[in-house]
């Protein structure tokens, strides 16, 4: 894997040692630095082993741990399809057919141009709008296929 820019070194150092919180940890630590960075490269796991007075082995098993820390870079644009309950009983299925179809993807992941990342949810919160997705962290309900697969062709336009 690439090593990080220089910038992207200095925003990872930053974000690591500039936590407010009361008790800084290993766990808050890979937050931050995810956070800032989109994932968390090998450097932040070095970071935070030095940060924190510990071994790299250590802070692997708490990174490894959690589902939610990615360990390669996000793809420019994100979305998520709900698949909870009330968007399944409203047809999610048939647009998470149609959603991975567009992108050429069968799950989770990453286009093969790194343009979008795409993940399931659970629940997005809008279940009075089921079916519904989520583009760069906008919702958007009552989606039919077609809307959906628009959805993701508006976003990746090049601007
Ligand atoms: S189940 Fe889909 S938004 Fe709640």
């Amino acid at each position: 894997m690439p090593s990080l820019s220089d910038d992207n070194r200095t925003r990872l150092v930053k974000a690591i040692a500039s936590q407010r919180r009361p008790t800084v940890t290993v766990l808050s630590s890979l937050l931050a630095a995810q956070d800032e960075l989109g994932y968390l490269p090998d450097e932040a796991i070095n970071e935070v082993a030095t940060l924190m007075d510990t071994t790299i082995n250590e802070v692997w098993g708490v990174a490894s741990f959690y589902t939610n820390f990615r360990f390669t870079p996000p793809g420019k644009h994100a979305v998520e399809v709900c698949w909870g309950p009330t968007c399944h009983l409203q047809g999610a299925a048939w647009i998470l057919q149609r959603v991975l179809g567009e992108l050429g993807l069968e799950g989770e992941g990453e286009t093969a141009s790194g343009g979008v990342s795409f993940k399931f949810n659970t629940c997005l919160g809008a279940c009075s709008q089921a079916p519904v997705m989520s583009v760069d962290h906008h919702l958007t309900g009552k989606l039919t296929p077609d809307s959906a697969v628009e959805k993701i062709q508006e976003v990746q336009q090049p601007s």
